[in-house]
């Protein structure tokens, strides 16, 4: 048996909006791993850059004229060296030179193919034998902001977290069935609603932010009741995108209302306490650690989460430790690059009692390798929509690993609710 990584085999392929992509295959003597790289919409702002000038066809160049020959004849056991001859090649800060897709990509297969050379799945690999811990799937029901256009609420994303579930299985059967209701909900509400879902698979509607909460509430009870186990929810306001720096406001477009740091943090305890949201992700724009740390310290039970705020960087990190900014991280590989470099930040944020959340982006490939970190690096969340074939090939290879665990599996400990 051999991890030692004969070719790079790489192709352009398209993701869930037919936009190009980058996928990569490592081989080695006894192994192979494939992936390919999700894309952005409401990107953060400190994220690396995803493709070098030229796009995915220059990412490709780059991989075959500079990266392969570094890389080939490597070990692929060992992860690190591979990412850092990675950030060697490139040279620069955020991978602007051959991209943050492509170091994501050939970082991610690269593990993949280290576990396949051993007889190993993924997660088992890289967390041993104690992985055996399943996350609870926090997903997207309802779209607004910039995942969507038109009359749609403010609010970029309405998320269930079915919290409640002693399984992942049946955690996953109650976020299928609220989106279900949702959508049953806002056919009787609205004569305009023609069923049409965002990237991710969420309803977009023609609803306000607040009565969005509303039908996420009776959905929510609904599926609850039936089901006999707490389903929460919660919000992703991505607010870079309302934040207006030169008015130094938020802009509600839909709400018509601008609202001031002061005004925000009012309006979201206001959203906390009203409507019991377990989840709020990105209330304020990405440099305002500030604001982060006052709804921390004002709420209880509640995750307040950094997306933009933290880029799955762990400088922005520490900074955010520091200051007790947020509780939990939503952990985006291809936001910093490699493995090792999410790794660094997952630990850091367990090592500060920050809660982390492995997450998809809106535009997103089958591929399911972030369902294995989850369990590898025990996150007690995976954010990957509920709906729509990039999302279901993340939900249903984590119930093919809990069905493989059998008695072992266990769900993650979620205390905080
Ligand atoms: P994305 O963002 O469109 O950049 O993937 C989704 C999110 O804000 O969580
Ligand atoms: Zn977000």
């Amino acid at each position: 048996m051999s991890s030692i990584i004969e070719d790079l085999i790489t192709r352009k392929i398209f993701n869930n909006r037919g936009e190009e992509t980058i996928e990569v295959d490592v081989v080695t003597q006894s192994g192979f791993g494939r992936v390919s790289a999700p894309a952005g919409k409401s990107r953060g702002k400190a994220e690396v850059v995803s493709y070098p000038k030229g796009g995915v066809d220059q990412a490709l160049k780059k991989i075959d004229d500079l990266i392969a020959p570094e890389i080939v004849g490597l070990n692929s056991d060992f992860q690190e060296e591979i990412d850092s001859t990675l950030h060697e090649i490139d040279g620069t800060n955020d991978f602007k030179i051959i991209g943050g897709n492509t170091a994501f990509a050939i970082s991610l297969a690269n593990a993949e193919a280290a576990a396949n050379s051993h007889g190993l799945l993924l997660f088992q690999f890289l967390g041993g034998n104690t992985a055996t811990t399943l996350p609870y799937p926090l997903g997207n029901v309802i779209s607004g902001g910039q995942h969507t256009r038109g009359k749609t609420p403010d609010i970029q994303e309405y998320l269930v977290l079915p919290y409640g579930a002693e399984t992942f299985l049946e955690a996953a059967t109650a976020n299928a069935q609220i989106h279900k209701v949702l959508g049953e909900i806002l056919r009787k509400k609205s004569s305009s609603f023609n069923g049409g879902k965002s990237d991710e698979g969420a309803w977009i509607a023609n609803i306000g932010n607040l009565e969005a909460l509303e039908v996420m509430c009776d959905a929510c009870e609904e599926v609850a009741n039936e089901l006999s186990f707490e389903c929460g929810f919660g919000i992703d306001l991505a607010a870079s995108s309302l934040w207006r720096e030169k008015e130094k406001k938020y802009v509600y477009t839909r709400e018509g209302k601008k609202r001031d740091s002061g005004n925000q943090l009012e309006y979201l305890l206001d959203l906390i306490e009203n409507y019991h949201l377990s989840y709020v992700e990105d209330p304020f724009h990405e440099e305002d650690f500030e604001s982060f740390a006052e709804l921390t310290e004002k709420t209880k039970n509640c995750l307040i989460c950094g997306d933009d705020l933290f880029t799955t960087n762990n400088e922005r990190l520490a900074h955010g430790i520091e200051l007790n900014a947020g509780n939990s991280i939503i952990i985006k590989v291809n936001q910093i690059g490699t493995l090792t470099d999410a790794l660094e930040t997952i630990e850091n944020a367990n090592r500060n009692g920050f809660i982390n959340i492995v997450s998809h982006r809106s535009g997103d490939t089958c591929s399911w390798h972030i369902t294995h970190l989850s369990m590898a690096f025990r996150c007690p969340i995976i954010k990957t929509g509920v709906v729509e074939g990039a999302r279901i090939a993340k939900i249903n290879e984590l119930i093919r690993i809990e069905h493989f665990l059998g008695n072992r599996a266990t769900m993650a400990d979620l205390t905080v609710f």
